[in-house]
């Protein structure tokens, strides 16, 4: 079974209700009634009510079963423009502004998850990375014990004997620009923790760099080094190892003659870039030239779960990450 059946199968033992910003959107749409049929999750759709069922009927599209909740018109507009006032009163926001604030609907469907009406967010099908995080981070926060939010992409490579029989996670490739050790650490034991909840996976975690046990010398390197440290510090348990570069954290044949007695080199099934240039590139090379699928961005370290969508997304890709949040919210219980 390919890791997303496994999955859509976990999102349905256990049914949560996911919120879809972009509730207008055709592919979004098209993406709900699949979602709906196939049992993934319940869902509410944020947008104008008129307009939304215009436009699924145009397509063919039927939405039952999935609420849909306009900003403008909601009940919870007053409750979710004060709780977000005490929120943010500190970084300058007035009431009237968070009452205009909140009726933006990635607002409005992050506030719907920050007070409990939903277990996750997604969106992104016509939004940025950042117009759909900023409003995450400000409100939602990270996670107890995280100190930053980050991403992973699931990478499944064909004939690939790495990782775990070509099942890979790449992070961070979405999220945070230059990452200092701190953070790099904390990216490691996000991922470790997804590549298990999500995944299944019994994680190997390289941290990646162009050094290999010092080989090199470096500030660039001393940072991964260093980060490998606090990561070490933070989860003993983990099976974490660092610095490698990437042939020494996959290859056997590298591991044994570069990082010899290392319990990761060779048999890594997590690889955290050094920043956010190395991490995004490294997956687009991969998703490419070696023709993998990449799931993704998961971002991991939320509090509650929030995903992002490409812009290029279709409803296919909607659904799947529709399941990856919800399997994320279950663990979140
Ligand atoms: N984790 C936790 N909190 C964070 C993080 C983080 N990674 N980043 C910012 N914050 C917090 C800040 O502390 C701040 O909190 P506060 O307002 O309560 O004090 C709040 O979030 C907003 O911080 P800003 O610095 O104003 O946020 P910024 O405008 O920098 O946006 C963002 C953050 C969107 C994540 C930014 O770092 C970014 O744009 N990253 C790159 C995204 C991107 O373009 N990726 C590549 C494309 S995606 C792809 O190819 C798949």
């Amino acid at each position: 079974m390919k890791l997303m059946e496994k999955i859509w199968s976990k999102a349905k033992e256990d049914k949560k209700k996911i919120v879809l910003a972009e509730g207008e959107e055709e592919r979004t749409l098209q993406a709900c009634e699949k979602i709906i049929k196939e049992g993934i999750a319940n869902l509410i759709l944020v947008g104008n009510e008129k307009v939304i069922k215009e436009k699924a009927s145009k397509l063919g599209v039927s939405l039952n079963g999935a609420e849909i909740v306009d900003p403008e018109t909601s009940d919870k507009l007053k409750a979710y423009a004060d709780a977000f006032y005490e929120l943010r009163k500190k970084k300058g926001i007035t009431p009237e502004k968070a009452d205009k604030i909140v009726r933006d609907p990635i607002y409005f469907a992050t506030m719907m998850v920050k007070l409990g009406d939903a277990d996750g967010l997604v969106s992104g099908a016509v939004h940025t990375t950042g117009d759909l995080l900023r409003p995450g981070l400000q409100i939602v926060k990270t996670a107890p014990g995280t100190s930053v939010v980050s991403s992973t992409f699931i990478m499944e490579v064909p004939n690939c004997e790495y990782g775990d029989n070509g099942v890979l996670l790449f992070a961070d490739c979405a999220v945070n620009p230059c990452p200092d050790s701190d953070q790099l650490a904390s990216i490691a034991i996000s991922t470790a923790e997804t590549a298990k909840n999500l995944c299944g996976m019994d994680p190997k975690v390289a941290m990646l760099s162009f050094s290999t046990k010092g080989s090199a010398k470096h500030e660039l390197v001393d940072k991964v080094r260093n980060a490998v440290e606090i990561a070490k510090k933070a989860k003993p348990d983990l099976s974490l190892d660092g610095e490698l570069q990437l042939d020494a954290s996959i290859v056997e044949k590298v591991a044994s003659l570069k990082a010899p007695g290392s319990e990761v080199a060779g048999k890594a099934n997590v690889l955290v870039f050094p920043d956010l240039q190395a991490g995004n590139i490294g997956y687009k090379l991969v998703q490419r030239f070696a023709k993998a699928d990449a799931i993704g961005p998961v971002c991991q370290g939320f509090a509650k779960p929030i995903n992002d969508l490409s812009r290029g997304c279709n409803s296919d890709d909607i659904v799947n990450v529709v399941a990856v949040t919800a399997v994320q919210a279950q663990a979140q219980k």
